[in-house]
Order: structure tokens, then sequence, then C-alpha cells
């Protein structure tokens, strides 16, 4: 594996590594891998099916049987959703199942942009530029708040902060791939950016990186 093309952008929820992602993406041509949706997807459609988020076998079953083409959905980008992924991505059985579809998207020729949790520590562990995208948790409720407000969700921000709390300890505490800056990302805090700040300063990481490549 090369990599040398591929840019990761790994991070807590809403610290805006989405959005960066998706302005890395337009800026150098490159398709984008939102892995969160394949984890939000598992665990809505096992919740639909009936089943238990704790069972690391009817999850991985799920997750073998994803269409790639069927991920952009409404109800994959709710709350409740986000909660089900985190739930379903402690299971190394899960994670496993997604790891071929996640390698590929990442081998494109050309490269790709891929956003998630680790896909600087796992996925692609050779990127040729990487970042680690964070905010203060409060900055990030806000933003998380705003999104689902915005998408029709009735929700107070004192429960999405705490939401996120317990994500953020689920998702680094966890044994299999946690949230972890690789040893060689470039921390960026969007706390205190504009999303144009914050798209210009992931930009400026990118054109670094590639540069010390060249060098
Ligand atoms: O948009 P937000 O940051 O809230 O979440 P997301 O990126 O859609 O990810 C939802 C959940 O999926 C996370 O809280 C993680 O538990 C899990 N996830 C993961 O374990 N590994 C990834 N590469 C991406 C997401």
């Amino acid at each position: 594996m090369s990599g040398s093309q591929v840019i990761t952008v790994d991070g807590p929820a809403a610290s805006g590594k989405g959005t960066i992602a998706a302005g890395l993406g337009r800026i150098y041509g490159l398709p984008v891998l939102d892995s969160g949706l394949l984890y939000r997807a598992v665990g809505v459609l096992l919740q639909q099916a009936g089943g238990d988020l704790g069972d690391p076998l009817a999850a991985a079953a799920i997750a073998r049987d994803l269409r790639p083409e069927a991920l952009d959905q409404d109800a994959f980008r709710t709350r409740a959703a986000g909660e089900a992924a985190s739930q379903v991505a402690v299971h190394p059985e899960v994670r496993q199942v997604l790891l071929a579809l996640q390698r590929d998207f990442a081998e494109q020729p050309g490269g790709a942009v891929l956003d998630g949790r680790d896909m600087g520590t796992v996925i692609c562990p050779t990127a040729g530029a990487k970042l680690y995208v964070t905010a203060r948790p409060e900055v990030r409720a806000e933003r998380r708040w705003r999104q689902l407000t915005g998408q029709g969700e009735g929700v107070d921000l004192a429960e999405v902060l705490a939401d996120i709390r317990v994500r953020d300890a689920r998702d680094s505490g966890r044994a299999a791939a946690p949230m972890a800056p690789a040893p060689d990302a470039v921390l960026l805090d969007t706390s205190e950016m504009t999303i144009d700040q914050a798209a210009d300063a992931a930009r400026r990481i990118v054109e670094a990186a590639r540069a010390a490549q060249l060098s």
C-alpha cells in the first residue's frame, strides 16, 4: 500500500472533520469516504432488524450485507444513529468486516480523503497527510445541536453535550482501534475557527505534508 496521495482526517464527534474532509476532497479532486456512515448504517439497520447493539455476530452479519450505494439516508444522520454507531463500533468483528471496504477505497488510483476515527492509525497508516481535528466539547456540542435542530430533531444542548462526552469516552476507551491521533498526525483545534478558517488551515497542513514528501 503506497498511500502517499491519501489524506486522513480523524477526530471526535462534531469536531469539523466531515466539513474539512469534504473541502479537501473538492480542492484536490479526491473521492471522500465518510467512514462514520458505515458504522451508523450498521447500528441503525441492526436495530431495525430487531437485533441487539451488544451482539457482535449479529452486527458483523449486518456489516457484511451493507450496500455502499444505500448509505445516503437521513435515518443514519440522527442523534440515535450516532449513539448506535458508537455501540457497534466497539466490536472487533464489525471493524474487521468493514476494514476491506475501507482499504479498497483508500487504494483507489489517485488517492482519497478518509474521514473517521482510525483512518491514520489502522486503515491507512501510510497516508501522505494526516490530520487530527479537535475542538472543545462545549463547542462541538453546540455545532451538533445546531445540525440536529436544523434537521428538525428537538433536543437540549445539555443532552447533546452529555452524548458527546459519553461517545468520546467510549470511542477513545475501546480496545479495538480506539480513537487516537496517529503519531505523525498534525493536530488542528477548530474551537475558535470559522468553517473557512478551518478549511484553510487544513489545506495548509496538507500542502506542508506534501512538500515534506517531495523534499
Ligand atoms: O459525525 P460524528 O463525528 O458524530 O460521528 P461519525 O463520524 O458519523 O461516527 C459515528 C460513530 O462511529 C463514532 O462515534 C465511532 O464510534 C464510530 N466510528 C468508528 O469507530 N470508526 C470510524 N472510522 C468512524 C466512526
